[in-house]
């Protein structure tokens, strides 16, 4: 079977103060349906670029990706639109994507109503649906995201992310700014959706335990290059490469298996 994102060669500059900056040489991975792929590597390896070429927010100089059985950098107008809605994000801070004012009910109506994922009728029960299955009730609806805890913000933005019923859900930095409890939580949120639902996810952190915690395979950038990639075990028991054995000397306990 064909993988549900295939990214083959991507290539990727900026031209920053007259300097010439390559962030992606040549970058190449595979997501299979249901699958969750952890992206590891410091600071400026390129994960963030990578996150935002594959979401079409930015462009990249070379390469081709493949999403859904699409030419996907190649794909516009409505095709692009109705396929959008079967790749969603997670960034690090939910604020930002959100009004303060905006009560949750209306944060996750708007998908809802933008890609006519159900009748008008039938939104109010499916936001409660969608509430319930990231652990919050039906009556935060009604609540202002401003009143809401960085977890409960973090779990409202996962329930936007998955209320198009996305194939594919890509996480920058998603629990990066939690605390640690917040933290084990939401990633076994993940792991729950991720089972009951195959939705694929490409996880990408620069924390190895964080990765290691939600993910089948590991993929290590460093300086703009996929440096290594394979089982997540493996990775952690064995590293290759110099920055995956950097990344895991930094974290003294890893965390156990999801599988
Ligand atoms: N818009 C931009 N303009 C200039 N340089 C950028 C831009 N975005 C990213 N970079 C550079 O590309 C490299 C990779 O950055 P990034 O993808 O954000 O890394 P990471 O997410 O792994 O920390 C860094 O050197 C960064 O400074
Ligand atoms: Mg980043």
């Amino acid at each position: 079977m064909s993988p549900l994102l295939s990214i083959e060669n991507i290539s990727k500059g900026f031209s920053s103060a007259g300097r010439q900056i390559i962030a992606l040489d040549n970058v190449s991975l595979t997501i299979a349906a249901g699958e969750t792929l952890g992206l590891v590597g410091g600071s400026g390896s390129g994960k963030s670029t990578l996150s935002r070429i594959l979401l079409r927010l930015v462009s990249c100089d070379a390469g081709s990706i493949r999403f859904d059985g699409e030419d996907w950098l190649r794909l516009k107008g409505a095709a692009l639109r109705r396929k959008r809605a079967r790749m969603q994000m997670v960034f690090q801070d939910p604020l930002a994507a959100f009004n303060p004012l905006a009560t949750v009910g209306t944060v996750l109506d708007d998908p809802l109503r933008i890609h006519g994922i159900v009748a008008r009728d039938r939104r109010p029960g499916e936001i409660a649906m969608l509430l319930e299955r990231v652990g919050l009730t039906a009556d935060h609806a009604n609540r202002p995201v401003r009143a809401l805890s960085g977890g409960q913000r973090q779990r409202v933005a996962i329930a936007r992310a998955i209320a198009t019923r996305p194939s594919l859900l890509v996480l920058d930095e998603a629990v990066s700014a939690l605390d640690v409890t917040v933290r084990g939580r939401i990633l076994e949120l993940l792991v729950d959706l991720q089972k009951q639902q195959g939705i694929a996810c490409l996880f990408i952190s620069h924390d190895l335990a964080v990765v290691r915690a939600v993910s089948h395979r590991v993929a290590v950038m460093d300086g703009g290059r996929m440096v290594e990639i394979g089982p997540a075990a493996a990775i952690v028991a064995a590293p290759q490469s110099a920055a995956a054995r950097a990344l895991v000397a930094a974290v003294p306990c890893l965390v156990t298996d999801p599988s």
